[in-house]
Protein backbone atom coordinates (compact mmCIF):
# COMPACT_ATOMS: atom_id res chain seq x y z
CA UNK A 1 0.00 0.00 0.00
CA UNK A 2 1.45 3.36 -0.59
CA UNK A 3 1.34 5.47 1.95
CA UNK A 4 -1.12 8.83 1.98
CA UNK A 5 0.08 11.02 4.14
CA UNK A 6 3.55 12.36 4.47
CA UNK A 7 5.87 13.66 7.23
CA UNK A 8 8.91 16.34 7.03
CA UNK A 9 11.06 15.25 9.29
CA UNK A 10 14.00 17.48 10.60
CA UNK A 11 16.80 16.52 13.40
CA UNK A 12 20.17 16.91 13.41
CA UNK A 13 20.75 14.34 15.95
CA UNK A 14 21.07 10.96 13.58
CA UNK A 15 19.76 8.69 15.80
CA UNK A 16 16.44 10.29 16.46
CA UNK A 17 15.96 10.65 13.08
CA UNK A 18 16.57 7.00 12.34
CA UNK A 19 14.27 6.12 15.33
CA UNK A 20 11.73 8.53 14.26
CA UNK A 21 11.84 7.37 10.65
CA UNK A 22 11.48 4.12 11.71
CA UNK A 23 8.15 4.43 14.21
CA UNK A 24 7.01 7.04 11.23
CA UNK A 25 6.71 4.83 8.34
CA UNK A 26 5.30 2.56 10.37
CA UNK A 27 2.73 4.62 10.99
CA UNK A 28 1.92 4.82 7.45
CA UNK A 29 3.75 8.20 6.70
CA UNK A 30 6.18 8.69 3.64
CA UNK A 31 9.13 10.02 5.76
CA UNK A 32 11.39 13.09 4.06
CA UNK A 33 13.88 12.46 6.84
CA UNK A 34 17.10 15.16 7.28
CA UNK A 35 19.73 16.35 9.46
CA UNK A 36 19.61 20.04 7.48
CA UNK A 37 17.19 22.88 8.00
CA UNK A 38 17.56 24.17 4.57
CA UNK A 39 17.88 21.14 2.50
CA UNK A 40 14.04 20.65 5.08
CA UNK A 41 13.05 23.82 3.76
CA UNK A 42 14.10 23.34 0.10
CA UNK A 43 12.02 19.89 -0.02
CA UNK A 44 8.92 22.05 1.27
CA UNK A 45 9.63 24.55 -1.72
CA UNK A 46 9.15 21.57 -4.30
CA UNK A 47 5.91 19.18 -2.45
CA UNK A 48 3.28 19.02 -0.23
CA UNK A 49 3.45 17.64 3.66
CA UNK A 50 0.70 16.67 5.85
CA UNK A 51 2.71 17.27 8.79
CA UNK A 52 6.68 18.53 9.95
CA UNK A 53 8.23 17.02 12.84
CA UNK A 54 11.23 19.62 13.88
CA UNK A 55 13.80 19.71 16.66
CA UNK A 56 14.02 22.78 18.66
CA UNK A 57 17.72 23.20 18.67
CA UNK A 58 19.28 22.71 15.48
CA UNK A 59 22.10 24.56 13.94
CA UNK A 60 22.13 26.94 12.36
CA UNK A 61 18.63 27.53 12.25
CA UNK A 62 16.47 26.68 15.72
CA UNK A 63 13.03 24.82 15.15
CA UNK A 64 11.21 28.48 15.70
CA UNK A 65 13.28 29.88 12.69
CA UNK A 66 12.42 26.92 10.81
CA UNK A 67 8.69 26.75 11.65
CA UNK A 68 8.25 30.54 10.50
CA UNK A 69 10.16 29.63 7.10
CA UNK A 70 8.26 26.13 6.54
CA UNK A 71 4.81 28.42 7.05
CA UNK A 72 6.28 30.84 4.37
CA UNK A 73 6.43 28.16 2.11
CA UNK A 74 3.11 26.25 3.25
CA UNK A 75 0.94 28.49 5.37
CA UNK A 76 -1.05 25.65 7.02
CA UNK A 77 1.81 22.59 7.65
CA UNK A 78 1.00 21.71 10.97
CA UNK A 79 4.90 21.35 12.65
CA UNK A 80 4.98 19.79 15.85
CA UNK A 81 8.31 21.03 17.72
CA UNK A 82 10.56 18.10 19.45
CA UNK A 83 12.25 18.76 22.78
CA UNK A 84 14.36 17.69 25.69
CA UNK A 85 13.35 18.20 29.13
CA UNK A 86 14.35 21.34 30.74
CA UNK A 87 13.21 23.30 27.47
CA UNK A 88 9.70 23.26 27.86
CA UNK A 89 9.51 27.10 27.89
CA UNK A 90 11.41 27.28 24.39
CA UNK A 91 8.81 24.72 23.39
CA UNK A 92 6.14 27.05 24.44
CA UNK A 93 7.56 29.84 22.68
CA UNK A 94 7.32 28.08 19.36
CA UNK A 95 3.65 27.14 19.81
CA UNK A 96 3.32 30.67 20.78
CA UNK A 97 4.79 31.27 17.19
CA UNK A 98 3.02 29.16 15.16
CA UNK A 99 4.05 25.57 15.76
CA UNK A 100 0.99 23.22 16.67
CA UNK A 101 2.05 21.59 19.13
CA UNK A 102 5.19 20.17 20.42
CA UNK A 103 6.69 16.39 21.50
CA UNK A 104 8.98 15.79 24.40
CA UNK A 105 11.98 13.49 23.89
CA UNK A 106 12.33 10.39 24.41
CA UNK A 107 9.29 10.18 22.54
CA UNK A 108 6.34 7.91 24.05
CA UNK A 109 4.55 6.38 21.75
CA UNK A 110 1.22 7.14 22.65
CA UNK A 111 1.60 10.85 22.22
CA UNK A 112 3.40 10.93 19.58
CA UNK A 113 0.69 9.03 17.88
CA UNK A 114 -2.04 11.20 19.39
CA UNK A 115 -0.51 14.60 18.32
CA UNK A 116 0.00 13.48 15.05
CA UNK A 117 -3.63 12.36 14.96
CA UNK A 118 -4.72 15.93 16.16
CA UNK A 119 -2.02 17.64 13.66
CA UNK A 120 -3.43 15.91 10.63
CA UNK A 121 -7.51 16.70 11.83
CA UNK A 122 -6.89 20.03 12.53
CA UNK A 123 -5.37 20.41 9.40
CA UNK A 124 -8.41 18.70 7.83
CA UNK A 125 -10.52 21.03 9.92
CA UNK A 126 -8.81 24.30 8.85
CA UNK A 127 -9.69 23.19 5.20
CA UNK A 128 -12.97 22.21 6.14
CA UNK A 129 -13.84 25.95 8.26
CA UNK A 130 -12.68 27.09 5.02
CA UNK A 131 -15.10 25.31 2.86
CA UNK A 132 -18.46 25.97 5.18
CA UNK A 133 -17.11 29.42 5.39
CA UNK A 134 -17.16 29.74 1.80
CA UNK A 135 -20.63 27.56 1.18
CA UNK A 136 -22.01 29.94 3.53
CA UNK A 137 -21.58 32.99 1.97
CA UNK A 138 -22.01 31.04 -1.65
CA UNK A 139 -25.63 29.93 -0.13
CA UNK A 140 -26.64 33.88 0.84
CA UNK A 141 -26.62 33.64 -3.26
CA UNK A 142 -26.05 37.06 -4.75
CA UNK A 143 -25.54 37.73 -8.68
CA UNK A 144 -24.69 34.37 -10.28
CA UNK A 145 -21.17 36.14 -11.57
CA UNK A 146 -20.32 36.66 -7.54
CA UNK A 147 -21.21 33.27 -6.81
CA UNK A 148 -18.99 31.91 -9.28
CA UNK A 149 -16.05 34.20 -7.88
CA UNK A 150 -16.68 32.67 -4.43
CA UNK A 151 -16.44 29.39 -5.43
CA UNK A 152 -13.67 29.78 -7.69
CA UNK A 153 -11.70 31.79 -4.64
CA UNK A 154 -12.71 29.21 -1.89
CA UNK A 155 -11.84 25.96 -4.22
CA UNK A 156 -8.59 27.80 -4.57
CA UNK A 157 -7.65 28.42 -1.18
CA UNK A 158 -8.87 25.28 0.48
CA UNK A 159 -7.11 22.92 -2.00
CA UNK A 160 -4.24 24.70 -1.81
CA UNK A 161 -3.45 25.17 -5.94
CA UNK A 162 -1.98 27.88 -7.62
CA UNK A 163 -5.22 28.68 -9.89
CA UNK A 164 -8.80 27.49 -9.97
CA UNK A 165 -10.87 28.41 -13.13
CA UNK A 166 -15.02 27.86 -13.05
CA UNK A 167 -15.83 27.49 -17.30
CA UNK A 168 -19.52 27.52 -18.30
CA UNK A 169 -20.76 26.39 -21.25
CA UNK A 170 -22.90 29.44 -23.29
CA UNK A 171 -23.97 29.29 -26.27
CA UNK A 172 -22.29 25.81 -27.17
CA UNK A 173 -18.57 27.05 -26.30
CA UNK A 174 -17.11 26.93 -22.22
CA UNK A 175 -16.39 29.81 -21.43
CA UNK A 176 -14.12 30.87 -18.08
CA UNK A 177 -16.31 32.97 -15.69
CA UNK A 178 -14.06 33.30 -13.04
CA UNK A 179 -10.30 32.73 -11.89
CA UNK A 180 -8.66 32.92 -8.59
CA UNK A 181 -4.89 32.75 -8.25
CA UNK A 182 -2.60 32.98 -11.61
CA UNK A 183 -0.41 30.48 -13.78
CA UNK A 184 0.96 30.82 -16.76
CA UNK A 185 -1.04 27.87 -17.96
CA UNK A 186 -3.24 28.81 -21.20
CA UNK A 187 -6.74 28.89 -20.52
CA UNK A 188 -7.55 26.37 -23.75
CA UNK A 189 -5.80 23.81 -21.71
CA UNK A 190 -7.81 23.97 -18.80
CA UNK A 191 -10.69 24.06 -20.97
CA UNK A 192 -9.91 20.67 -22.34
CA UNK A 193 -9.79 19.46 -18.93
CA UNK A 194 -13.07 20.74 -17.90
CA UNK A 195 -14.39 19.46 -21.85
CA UNK A 196 -13.01 15.73 -20.50
CA UNK A 197 -14.83 16.28 -16.84
CA UNK A 198 -17.75 17.37 -18.51
CA UNK A 199 -17.59 14.17 -21.32
CA UNK A 200 -17.41 11.52 -18.39
CA UNK A 201 -19.84 13.06 -16.15
CA UNK A 202 -17.36 12.71 -13.30
CA UNK A 203 -14.19 14.60 -11.86
CA UNK A 204 -10.83 13.78 -13.58
CA UNK A 205 -7.11 13.94 -13.20
CA UNK A 206 -5.29 15.16 -16.43
CA UNK A 207 -1.09 15.67 -16.21
CA UNK A 208 -0.18 18.15 -18.61
CA UNK A 209 3.74 17.20 -20.87
CA UNK A 210 5.27 19.58 -17.99
CA UNK A 211 3.84 17.34 -15.22
CA UNK A 212 2.17 19.58 -14.31
CA UNK A 213 -1.30 17.90 -12.40
CA UNK A 214 -4.94 19.65 -13.41
CA UNK A 215 -7.97 18.23 -12.05
CA UNK A 216 -11.46 18.91 -13.11
CA UNK A 217 -15.11 18.65 -11.60
CA UNK A 218 -17.83 18.83 -13.70
CA UNK A 219 -20.91 21.34 -12.78
CA UNK A 220 -24.31 19.05 -12.59
CA UNK A 221 -27.12 21.26 -12.61
CA UNK A 222 -29.94 18.32 -12.63
CA UNK A 223 -27.74 16.17 -14.19
CA UNK A 224 -26.42 18.17 -16.74
CA UNK A 225 -23.15 19.40 -17.19
CA UNK A 226 -23.26 22.85 -17.74
CA UNK A 227 -19.39 23.75 -17.10
CA UNK A 228 -16.49 22.44 -14.44
CA UNK A 229 -14.31 23.82 -12.04
CA UNK A 230 -10.91 23.12 -12.58
CA UNK A 231 -7.92 23.49 -10.42
CA UNK A 232 -4.38 23.54 -11.48
CA UNK A 233 -1.53 22.04 -9.17
CA UNK A 234 2.14 23.12 -9.63
CA UNK A 235 4.21 19.66 -10.77
CA UNK A 236 5.41 18.98 -7.43
CA UNK A 237 1.89 18.63 -5.91
CA UNK A 238 0.62 15.18 -5.39
CA UNK A 239 -3.29 14.98 -5.73
CA UNK A 240 -4.88 13.05 -2.86
CA UNK A 241 -8.02 11.49 -2.50
CA UNK A 242 -9.24 14.09 0.05
CA UNK A 243 -8.09 17.14 -2.85
CA UNK A 244 -10.48 15.53 -5.39
CA UNK A 245 -13.60 15.29 -3.01
CA UNK A 246 -13.11 18.53 -2.09
CA UNK A 247 -13.15 19.75 -5.71
CA UNK A 248 -16.56 17.82 -6.11
CA UNK A 249 -17.96 19.01 -3.22
CA UNK A 250 -17.17 22.62 -4.69
CA UNK A 251 -18.47 21.74 -7.67
CA UNK A 252 -22.08 20.53 -6.46
CA UNK A 253 -21.90 23.55 -4.88
CA UNK A 254 -21.23 25.69 -7.69
CA UNK A 255 -23.58 24.25 -9.45
CA UNK A 256 -26.91 24.78 -6.72
CA UNK A 257 -25.59 28.26 -7.10
CA UNK A 258 -26.35 28.22 -10.56
CA UNK A 259 -29.39 26.27 -10.35
CA UNK A 260 -30.55 28.72 -7.80
CA UNK A 261 -29.57 32.03 -9.76
CA UNK A 262 -31.63 30.95 -13.15
CA UNK A 263 -34.49 29.40 -10.67
CA UNK A 264 -34.81 32.89 -9.03
CA UNK A 265 -33.70 34.75 -12.28
CA UNK A 266 -36.73 32.61 -14.15
CA UNK A 267 -39.23 33.50 -11.45
CA UNK A 268 -38.73 37.29 -11.67
CA UNK A 269 -39.01 37.83 -14.75
CA UNK A 270 -42.41 35.25 -14.63
CA UNK A 271 -43.50 37.19 -11.73
CA UNK A 272 -43.01 40.49 -13.65
CA UNK A 273 -43.93 39.43 -16.68
CA UNK A 274 -47.75 38.43 -14.74
CA UNK A 275 -47.73 41.77 -12.65
CA UNK A 276 -46.86 43.56 -15.41
CA UNK A 277 -50.30 41.69 -17.63
CA UNK A 278 -52.34 42.55 -14.38
CA UNK A 279 -51.15 46.05 -14.62
CA UNK A 280 -51.83 46.41 -18.05
CA UNK A 281 -55.27 44.78 -17.40
CA UNK A 282 -55.98 47.06 -14.53
CA UNK A 283 -55.08 50.32 -16.71
CA UNK A 284 -57.05 49.00 -19.24
CA UNK A 285 -60.31 49.29 -17.13
CA UNK A 286 -59.21 52.60 -15.61
CA UNK A 287 -58.95 54.11 -19.29
CA UNK A 288 -63.11 54.66 -19.89
CA UNK A 289 -63.80 55.99 -16.13
CA UNK A 290 -61.01 58.44 -16.82
CA UNK A 291 -62.10 59.74 -19.99
CA UNK A 292 -65.42 60.11 -17.97
CA UNK A 293 -64.13 62.23 -15.30
CA UNK A 294 -62.16 64.41 -17.56
CA UNK A 295 -65.40 65.18 -19.26
CA UNK A 296 -66.98 65.86 -16.61
CA UNK A 297 -64.67 68.21 -15.05
CA UNK A 298 -64.13 70.70 -17.87
CA UNK A 299 -68.39 70.47 -17.84
CA UNK A 300 -67.89 71.43 -13.88
CA UNK A 301 -65.59 74.46 -14.61
CA UNK A 302 -67.74 75.77 -17.45
CA UNK A 303 -70.66 76.10 -15.01
CA UNK A 304 -68.39 77.81 -12.42
CA UNK A 305 -67.01 79.55 -15.10
CA UNK A 306 -70.34 81.09 -15.69
CA UNK A 307 -71.78 81.48 -12.50
CA UNK A 308 -68.39 83.47 -11.67
CA UNK A 309 -67.35 80.96 -8.84
CA UNK A 310 -63.20 81.72 -9.04
CA UNK A 311 -62.68 78.94 -6.18
CA UNK A 312 -65.02 76.50 -7.96
CA UNK A 313 -62.68 77.12 -11.49
CA UNK A 314 -59.23 76.20 -9.52
CA UNK A 315 -61.05 73.48 -7.80
CA UNK A 316 -62.23 71.31 -10.95
CA UNK A 317 -58.87 72.68 -12.64
CA UNK A 318 -57.03 70.52 -9.83
CA UNK A 319 -59.38 67.53 -10.62
CA UNK A 320 -58.26 68.12 -14.08
CA UNK A 321 -54.69 67.76 -13.55
CA UNK A 322 -54.80 64.77 -11.46
CA UNK A 323 -57.09 62.82 -13.80
CA UNK A 324 -54.43 64.15 -16.38
CA UNK A 325 -51.88 62.57 -14.31
CA UNK A 326 -53.83 59.38 -14.21
CA UNK A 327 -54.33 59.09 -17.96
CA UNK A 328 -50.47 59.30 -18.60
CA UNK A 329 -49.56 57.00 -16.17
CA UNK A 330 -52.57 54.65 -17.51
CA UNK A 331 -51.14 55.40 -21.04
CA UNK A 332 -47.46 54.26 -20.07
CA UNK A 333 -48.40 51.25 -18.56
CA UNK A 334 -50.87 49.73 -21.16
CA UNK A 335 -48.01 50.97 -23.38
CA UNK A 336 -45.84 48.47 -21.64
CA UNK A 337 -48.43 46.12 -21.20
CA UNK A 338 -48.81 45.91 -25.21
CA UNK A 339 -46.20 48.24 -27.01
CA UNK A 340 -47.62 49.62 -30.31
CA UNK A 341 -46.41 48.60 -33.34
CA UNK A 342 -43.25 50.96 -34.26
CA UNK A 343 -44.28 53.68 -36.90
CA UNK A 344 -40.76 53.94 -38.31
CA UNK A 345 -40.27 57.52 -40.35
CA UNK A 346 -37.01 59.04 -41.33
CA UNK A 347 -36.04 61.75 -38.61
CA UNK A 348 -33.46 64.12 -37.65
CA UNK A 349 -31.95 62.32 -34.81
CA UNK A 350 -30.42 65.36 -32.67
CA UNK A 351 -33.31 67.60 -33.44
CA UNK A 352 -35.26 64.80 -31.43
CA UNK A 353 -32.88 65.16 -29.11
CA UNK A 354 -32.91 68.94 -28.88
CA UNK A 355 -36.58 68.68 -28.42
CA UNK A 356 -36.70 66.71 -25.35
CA UNK A 357 -34.32 68.76 -23.67
CA UNK A 358 -36.66 71.87 -24.29
CA UNK A 359 -39.54 70.00 -22.71
CA UNK A 360 -37.28 69.72 -19.19
CA UNK A 361 -36.36 73.03 -19.51
CA UNK A 362 -38.50 74.03 -16.17
CA UNK A 363 -37.52 71.58 -14.10
CA UNK A 364 -33.76 72.29 -15.76
CA UNK A 365 -34.41 75.87 -14.54
CA UNK A 366 -36.10 74.78 -11.61
CA UNK A 367 -32.62 73.07 -10.40
CA UNK A 368 -30.48 75.76 -11.88
CA UNK A 369 -28.85 72.72 -13.89
CA UNK A 370 -25.84 73.27 -16.14
CA UNK A 371 -26.90 71.60 -19.39
CA UNK A 372 -23.58 70.71 -21.48
CA UNK A 373 -25.13 69.36 -25.18
CA UNK A 374 -22.57 67.79 -27.34
CA UNK A 375 -24.75 66.59 -30.39
CA UNK A 376 -22.42 65.62 -32.89
CA UNK A 377 -23.44 67.78 -36.46
CA UNK A 378 -22.63 64.92 -38.36
CA UNK A 379 -25.48 62.54 -37.27
CA UNK A 380 -28.24 62.67 -39.66
CA UNK A 381 -31.17 61.99 -39.94
CA UNK A 382 -32.60 57.97 -38.36
CA UNK A 383 -35.52 55.32 -39.21
CA UNK A 384 -37.27 55.27 -36.08
CA UNK A 385 -40.37 55.68 -33.94
CA UNK A 386 -39.92 59.40 -32.94
CA UNK A 387 -43.06 58.92 -30.61
CA UNK A 388 -41.53 56.16 -28.65
CA UNK A 389 -37.82 57.42 -29.06
CA UNK A 390 -38.77 60.44 -27.32
CA UNK A 391 -40.53 58.58 -24.20
CA UNK A 392 -36.81 56.97 -24.37
CA UNK A 393 -35.16 60.07 -23.91
CA UNK A 394 -37.48 61.97 -21.87
CA UNK A 395 -37.52 59.20 -18.87
CA UNK A 396 -33.78 59.02 -19.12
CA UNK A 397 -33.46 63.35 -18.74
CA UNK A 398 -36.25 63.23 -16.26
CA UNK A 399 -34.38 60.69 -14.31
CA UNK A 400 -30.73 62.34 -14.38
CA UNK A 401 -32.45 65.67 -13.33
CA UNK A 402 -34.15 63.63 -10.51
CA UNK A 403 -30.77 62.05 -9.37
CA UNK A 404 -29.57 65.35 -8.84
CA UNK A 405 -29.04 68.64 -6.38
CA UNK A 406 -29.54 71.90 -7.36
CA UNK A 407 -26.73 73.61 -9.51
CA UNK A 408 -25.64 69.57 -10.88
CA UNK A 409 -24.51 69.17 -14.71
CA UNK A 410 -26.49 67.45 -17.52
CA UNK A 411 -24.26 66.40 -20.01
CA UNK A 412 -25.95 64.99 -23.44
CA UNK A 413 -23.91 63.50 -26.19
CA UNK A 414 -24.73 62.21 -29.37
CA UNK A 415 -22.42 60.84 -32.53
CA UNK A 416 -22.43 58.26 -34.66
CA UNK A 417 -21.15 54.79 -34.18
CA UNK A 418 -19.57 52.54 -36.71
CA UNK A 419 -21.14 52.44 -40.14
CA UNK A 420 -24.70 52.31 -39.20
CA UNK A 421 -25.30 53.30 -35.55
CA UNK A 422 -25.94 56.21 -33.40
CA UNK A 423 -25.07 56.76 -29.80
CA UNK A 424 -26.51 59.09 -27.14
CA UNK A 425 -25.65 58.74 -23.87
CA UNK A 426 -27.09 61.04 -20.80
CA UNK A 427 -25.13 61.62 -17.60
CA UNK A 428 -25.77 63.73 -15.13
CA UNK A 429 -23.85 64.56 -11.25
CA UNK A 430 -26.44 63.28 -9.12
CA UNK A 431 -26.58 60.68 -6.45
CA UNK A 432 -25.94 57.45 -8.35
CA UNK A 433 -26.80 54.19 -7.45
CA UNK A 434 -25.93 51.32 -5.53
CA UNK A 435 -25.71 47.75 -7.04
CA UNK A 436 -28.52 46.47 -5.88
CA UNK A 437 -30.57 49.76 -7.43
CA UNK A 438 -28.47 49.09 -10.64
CA UNK A 439 -29.66 45.39 -10.45
CA UNK A 440 -33.19 46.20 -10.26
CA UNK A 441 -33.90 49.77 -12.27
CA UNK A 442 -35.41 47.87 -14.94
CA UNK A 443 -38.24 46.01 -13.28
CA UNK A 444 -41.04 47.00 -13.60
CA UNK A 445 -42.36 49.38 -10.96
CA UNK A 446 -39.10 49.33 -9.38
CA UNK A 447 -38.70 52.83 -8.11
CA UNK A 448 -36.46 54.43 -4.89
CA UNK A 449 -38.77 57.32 -4.99
CA UNK A 450 -41.46 58.48 -3.21
CA UNK A 451 -43.60 59.49 -6.61
CA UNK A 452 -41.48 57.31 -8.58
CA UNK A 453 -43.87 55.19 -10.94
CA UNK A 454 -40.72 52.60 -11.43
CA UNK A 455 -42.14 52.36 -15.14
CA UNK A 456 -39.41 54.45 -16.87
CA UNK A 457 -36.47 52.42 -17.51
CA UNK A 458 -38.61 49.67 -18.28
CA UNK A 459 -40.22 51.45 -20.88
CA UNK A 460 -36.98 53.33 -21.96
CA UNK A 461 -35.51 49.82 -22.50
CA UNK A 462 -38.21 48.15 -24.40
CA UNK A 463 -38.11 50.64 -26.51
CA UNK A 464 -34.66 50.65 -27.33
CA UNK A 465 -34.61 46.84 -27.79
CA UNK A 466 -37.80 46.88 -30.01
CA UNK A 467 -35.51 49.44 -32.28
CA UNK A 468 -32.65 46.59 -31.94
CA UNK A 469 -30.78 48.91 -30.18
CA UNK A 470 -28.95 48.55 -26.69
CA UNK A 471 -28.95 50.27 -23.51
CA UNK A 472 -25.90 50.87 -20.92
CA UNK A 473 -25.34 51.87 -17.38
CA UNK A 474 -22.44 53.39 -15.93
CA UNK A 475 -23.39 54.33 -12.32
CA UNK A 476 -21.34 55.10 -8.86
CA UNK A 477 -23.36 56.16 -5.85
CA UNK A 478 -22.23 59.83 -5.19
CA UNK A 479 -20.41 59.58 -8.58
CA UNK A 480 -23.59 59.96 -10.65
CA UNK A 481 -24.66 57.94 -13.61
CA UNK A 482 -24.69 57.66 -17.28
CA UNK A 483 -26.86 56.04 -19.72
CA UNK A 484 -25.68 55.02 -23.17
CA UNK A 485 -27.97 53.67 -25.83
CA UNK A 486 -26.75 52.46 -29.36
CA UNK A 487 -29.17 52.46 -31.76
CA UNK A 488 -29.00 51.64 -35.47
CA UNK A 489 -29.60 54.29 -37.78
CA UNK A 490 -31.53 52.37 -40.31
CA UNK A 491 -33.54 50.02 -38.45
CA UNK A 492 -32.66 46.19 -37.15
CA UNK A 493 -29.28 45.86 -37.83
N1 LIG B 1 -29.92 58.89 -13.51
C1 LIG B 1 -30.20 58.18 -12.41
N2 LIG B 1 -29.55 58.41 -11.25
C2 LIG B 1 -29.82 57.71 -10.14
N3 LIG B 1 -30.77 56.75 -10.07
C3 LIG B 1 -31.46 56.47 -11.18
C4 LIG B 1 -31.23 57.16 -12.41
N4 LIG B 1 -32.05 56.64 -13.34
C5 LIG B 1 -32.79 55.70 -12.73
N5 LIG B 1 -32.45 55.59 -11.43
C6 LIG B 1 -32.99 54.64 -10.45
O1 LIG B 1 -33.83 53.71 -11.11
C7 LIG B 1 -35.12 53.74 -10.54
C8 LIG B 1 -36.15 53.43 -11.60
O2 LIG B 1 -36.23 54.47 -12.55
P1 LIG B 1 -37.54 54.63 -13.39
O3 LIG B 1 -37.87 53.31 -14.00
O4 LIG B 1 -37.38 55.76 -14.33
O5 LIG B 1 -38.63 54.92 -12.31
P2 LIG B 1 -38.87 56.25 -11.45
O6 LIG B 1 -38.10 57.35 -12.08
O7 LIG B 1 -40.34 56.46 -11.51
O8 LIG B 1 -38.41 55.91 -10.08
C9 LIG B 1 -35.24 55.10 -9.93
O9 LIG B 1 -36.19 55.13 -8.89
C10 LIG B 1 -33.83 55.35 -9.43
O10 LIG B 1 -33.62 54.71 -8.21
MG1 LIG C 1 -38.07 57.78 -14.10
Amino acid sequence: MTPSRSALLVDDDAHILEVLEMRLSAMGFAVTATQDPEEALAALGTRGFDVALVDLRMEPMDGIAFTRAAHGLQARLPVLIMTAHGTIENAVQAVKEGAFDFLTKPFVTEELRSKLARALSERRWARDRNLLRTVGETLTSGPIDRVLHVVAEGTMETTETERAVVFLREDGRLVPKATAGASATPLDWLAGAAEAAMARNESTTVTGADGRLTLAAPLLVRGTAEGAVVVENPSYVIATGEDVDLLRLFAAQAAVALNNARELSRLRSGALAALGRVASQVAHELNNPLGGLALYARVLEERFAKAGDEEGVQLTRKVERAVKHLGELVTDITAYGRPPELKREEIPANALIEECLSLVQDRVADKQIRVVSNLDAAVGSMLADARELKKVYLNLLVNALDAMEPHGTLTVRSRSAGENGLEVSVEDTGCGMDAETRARMFDLFFTTKANGTGLGMAIARSVVDRHGGRLAVDSEPGRGTRIRIELPLRGTP
